[in-house]
């Protein structure tokens, strides 16, 4: 009989968000006639931008005549994508278009990155901590069992709370890979330039790898924020950045998202040579991804013509006022809440110390208000609940409304 892949079986129960979307379709079959307002996972509602819409219908379009037909694309994503992402992307950084390599999704690409890495790395991670990155270590066999608290054996977790002003400290312990995400999911917190450059620093005397997410840089709204780890003196001997069309453009359901792989990074083989990682994430690409559709990779080009980023600007300044109204709705009531400035979410302390989970079944059960529990993101989210803004105007204004009444009666 066929072995399986023992290590899935240490992952705790479901992944986060089918898990809250099981217990709100039980919810709404036992009450039909409930408005549920979601704002737990952060999906998109707002239709495509009319440049991206108009660059994929053109691009439909020449799918439909033998002269401009096209095949299978490079694996690495076709070349006026990634130069258009190194143009507007990374203008005044050091990274070039052949180190951008264009995919279905950033989800995916964090998750398939541990392919190149060998099974004995220590890896780090912040807690709470978008769930991918620890469930697919479990997968890849990197961790023991998980405790009562939910953290694996030989996983090492980096408190980020309100208590250490959402900054994760450096470990005392040597790793050598550390997932970062700024703007952060699920805080909404951003890391300062003096942060990012600590662990930078951190990594070249280590010798480790950051593997930095950085899917929610376009809702960064203050300045001095850093937008991409290469902004960091050093990095581009220590880090990988994962970026996404989901969030900027409105491409969770269209897929495209892209990783910055700089040929300047290394790492060792278990003979302790020294050997380049940008090689072995092409040959990877290469071998297991037959590259983003053309029809998509047009759209996300669009993003950056003239019309296209203006018009996802004004998208994003749409989700951004969503956010404040959530914040200064919830502040008004006395709730903590953090984030929301720079990111889409929109991050807050339960009221009364409720646990994440039961504030979720209550806000379901009177106020039909869907959130995260803080406590799915890790054991240090527990006592905190994530908002996403991603919804119309007049759904996060009745969310206000309900979550109001809920916490004040
Ligand atoms: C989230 O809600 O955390 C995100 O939508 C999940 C994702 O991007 O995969």
């Amino acid at each position: 009989m066929a072995q399986i892949n023992d290590h899935y079986l240490k992952l705790k129960a479901g992944y986060l968000f089918p898990e809250i979307g099981r217990r709100v379709s039980a919810f709404c079959e036992a009450n039909p006639d409930a408005q549920v307002i979601k704002l737990g996972i952060g999906d998109v509602t707002e239709p495509l931008a009319p440049a991206i819409l108009e660059a994929m219908h053109q691009a439909v379009d020449e799918m439909s005549q033998h002269s401009s037909f096209r095949g299978y694309g490079p694996e690495q994503g076709y070349d006026f994508l990634r130069e258009a992402i190194a143009e507007h992307d990374y203008q005044g950084l050091d990274v070039s278009a052949d180190e951008i390599f264009v995919s279905d999704g950033s989800k995916c690409d964090s998750g398939n990155i541990l392919d190149i890495f060998g099974p004995d790395n220590v890896v780090a991670v912040t807690d709470p901590v978008y769930p991918v990155y620890v469930d697919t270590n479990v997968m890849a066999g990197r961790t023991g069992e998980a405790d009562d608290a939910g953290r694996y054996a030989g996983l090492v977790y980096i408190p980020v709370t309100a208590e250490n002003d959402f900054t994760p400290a450096l470990p005392d312990q040597d790793v050598d890979l550390i997932y970062l995400c700024y703007p952060n999911n699920p805080t909404g917190t951003v890391a300062s330039r003096e942060t990012l450059q600590s662990w930078v620093s951190y990594a070249q005397e280590r010798n480790a790898v950051i593997l930095y997410d950085a899917a929610y840089e376009s809702f960064i709204t203050e300045s001095g924020v850093p937008h991409s780890i290469f902004e960091i003196e050093g990095a581009r001997e220590v880090a990988i950045e994962f970026r996404s069309f989901s969030k900027k453009a409105g491409f969770t359901g269209v897929r495209c998202g892209f990783t910055v792989v700089p040929k300047d990074l290394q790492g060792k083989t278990s003979c302790g040579k020294n050997e380049a990682i940008h090689p072995l994430w092409n040959r990877r690409q290469s071998t297991k991804f037959n590259g983003a559709s053309f029809i998509v990779q047009r759209g996300a080009a669009a993003v950056y013509s003239e019309a296209g980023q203006e018009q996802v600007k004004n998208t994003i300044d749409f989700y951004m006022e969503n956010a404040r109204l959530l914040r200064a709705g919830l502040e008004a009531i006395g709730i903590r809440v953090y984030g929301g400035v720079n990111a889409p979410y929109v991050w807050l302390k339960t009221p009364g110390n409720a646990t994440s989970w039961d504030f979720f079944d209550d806000l379901l059960t009177k106020a039909h208000l869907v959130g995260t529990p803080g406590s799915g993101f890790g054991a240090s989210g527990e006592g905190y609940f994530r908002l996403s803004a991603f919804n119309s105007r007049q759904n996060v204004e009745e969310a206000v409304k309900r979550f109001q009444g809920v916490v004040a009666s």
